[in-house]
């Protein structure tokens, strides 16, 4: 058992009872003894990690739903041994994510592995912004979209799962990102209509993903932080996460602008691009449109995130 767990233990519980290894602790001691350690450590959210350990350590999703009565009923000593050996990882400042191996993402939890990116609570939007105006994507009954950079396969599989005639086609440079994305969507049933690719748009010929046919969209939640902000991210990230899913370049734009000349020769006419970005990107995309009127991309909108910061870019190829 853990040294301060020892040391706490005759404070906050009764008389340890000996029926089936119970400890006499409970998940409501556990959540709070594990809040109160990580506060001192300066794991950021502390109350948010403890809890979501414990929850996962009784195969609850979360800690309210343990329920009133097992919140103040002894658990197992595998249990608390169990908690310790995640909360142990916690205080390196492992994601919780990747700790307990899966997170939501609207309304589908996914498999989260090391070091694919987690991912964030904007990119829900994105999602929203395609389902409410790629009309194309609803209407035709051959439409497929194209994703960049797919990650743990969140925002393909979350179109997949609300638009039930669509085919995505899901690339990542990243090997990991494609096995994950893979192994997502067959824990959704939803691997036969993604067809997933490693691909890196900046490198290979870009003939692999004409073969496939023209699209109707494009999205992407490309990497973005440009390299002077690279170094202020969190240790969560910059210890786990990979870089390459998150490093845009100098300017937060390498991967984004190769995005930008790549789309218009994948799209069907009218197609549109849906890309999340920094807040600097929908003026320096604007600015980058005026530089290349070759490429025929419209800038159609740019739509504000939950905090109220311009990070959404919706642009539609001119006929
Ligand atoms: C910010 S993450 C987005 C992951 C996922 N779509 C999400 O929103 O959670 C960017 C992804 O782009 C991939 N990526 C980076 N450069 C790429 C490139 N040149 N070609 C293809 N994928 C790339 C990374 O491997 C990473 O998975």
């Amino acid at each position: 058992m853990h040294q301060i767990l020892r040391q706490i233990l005759p404070k906050v519980t009764h008389v340890p009872s000996r029926r089936m290894g119970a400890t006499g602790v409970t998940p409501a001691k556990l959540a709070s003894y594990w809040e109160k350690v990580f506060r001192e450590h300066g794991v950021p959210e502390p109350e948010d990690s403890s809890r979501i350990l414990v929850a996962h350590a009784l195969g609850a999703k979360t800690f309210h739903s343990i329920g009133s009565r097992a919140v103040r009923s002894p658990v197992s000593a595998d249990v608390t041994t169990l908690i310790e050996k995640m909360a142990q990882e916690r205080l390196k400042r492992v994601p919780v994510q990747y700790i307990i191996g899966e997170w939501d993402f609207l309304d589908m939890t996914l498999e989260m592995r090391p070091p694919v990116l987690i991912p964030r609570p904007e990119t829900e939007e994105l999602v929203g912004l395609v389902l409410a105006d790629c009309l194309e994507l609803h209407q035709s009954p051959d439409s497929s979209l194209l994703e960049v950079g797919c990650g743990s396969g969140a925002v393909s599989l979350a179109i997949l799962w609300k638009i039930p005639q669509v085919r995505v086609i899901a690339i990542d440079k990243s090997d990991a990102a494609v096995r994950l994305t893979r192994d997502n969507a067959e824990r959704l049933g939803l691997q036969h209509r993604l067809h997933v690719l490693q691909h890196d748009i900046l490198t290979d010929p870009i003939e692999r993903l004409q073969d496939l046919g023209p699209v109707s969209a494009v999205v992407s939640n490309p990497p973005y932080i440009f390299t002077e902000d690279m170094r202020q991210l969190e240790p969560e990230i910059l210890r786990y996460e990979d870089h390459a899913a998150l490093h845009g370049g100098p300017d937060g734009m390498d991967v984004m602008m190769g995005i930008l000349q790549l789309a218009p020769l994948l799209l069907k006419a009218s197609g549109d691009i849906f890309l999340e970005g920094d807040p600097r990107h929908p003026e320096m995309v604007k600015r980058w449109l005026e530089d290349h009127p070759e490429e025929r991309l419209q800038l159609l909108q740019v739509v504000k995130d939950f905090c109220g910061k311009p990070r959404f870019i919706h642009l539609r190829m001119c006929r």
